[in-house]
């Protein structure tokens, strides 16, 4: 059975660094031979959850469903304030029991090395209101890690960084489909 992995990218800036990563861990994804999906949150419109009619917006029950369909997501999120954006606290608050059972990891943009547990809220979140089942492995770059690419656009250029995304995408493709509890095809 091929695994589909969705890599979201939360990140709402034009240029934003998280999503250099999440292209990279979609694009190591496709090499194992996943079916991926790359969802930008740049490209769908949400409104905030109201834990009432924002659930019966039409991109979030769009996104509903493709989450739902997902053996694993991997989340590229931006770090502020010490946590992941709220654009991604806001996806998950609206999309919630999507989420049940799915193996996500992480891959975070950073402005430096002092956030680094700031991914653990939402991991936490995940594992126990979902029964997700969370990579310990996540992927943490700063701005340090990137640099101009060949494409004339940024790109990662510190190689610990890329062979961890890389490592993720790996870790993330084995455990995929391992919480398929109900026997979904
Ligand atoms: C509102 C705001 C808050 C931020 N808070 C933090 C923070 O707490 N810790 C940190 O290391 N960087 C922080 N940063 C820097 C961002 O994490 C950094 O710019 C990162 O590249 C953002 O991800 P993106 O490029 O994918 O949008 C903050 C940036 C903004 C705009």
């Amino acid at each position: 059975m091929k695994h589909k992995i969705a890599v979201i990218s939360c990140s709402l800036n034009k240029s934003s660094r998280s999503r250099i990563l999440a292209q990279q861990a979609a694009e190591s994804l496709s090499s194992l031979q996943a079916e991926v999906e790359f969802i930008d949150l740049q490209k769908f419109e949400l409104p905030f959850c109201d834990g009432g009619s924002a659930y019966g917006d039409s991109n979030v029950i769009h996104l509903t469903k493709r989450i739902t369909e997902m053996d694993a997501v991997l989340l590229a999120v931006p770090i502020y304030n010490y946590y992941a954006n709220a654009a991604a606290k806001n996806l998950i608050e609206l999309t919630g029991k999507a989420w049940e059972d799915k193996v996500v990891g992480f891959l975070a943009a950073a402005g430096g090395h002092s956030s680094y547990m700031s991914t653990m809220s939402l991991a936490n979140q995940l594992m126990l209101d979902f029964r997700c089942l969370v990579v310990p492995r996540f992927v943490y770059a700063t701005g340090s890690d990137f640099g101009p690419g060949a494409d004339g656009g940024e790109s990662i250029i510190d190689d610990k960084i890329a062979s961890r995304v890389d490592e993720l995408a790996e870790t993330t493709f084995k455990l995929a489909g391992s919480l398929n509890i109900s026997g979904k095809q």
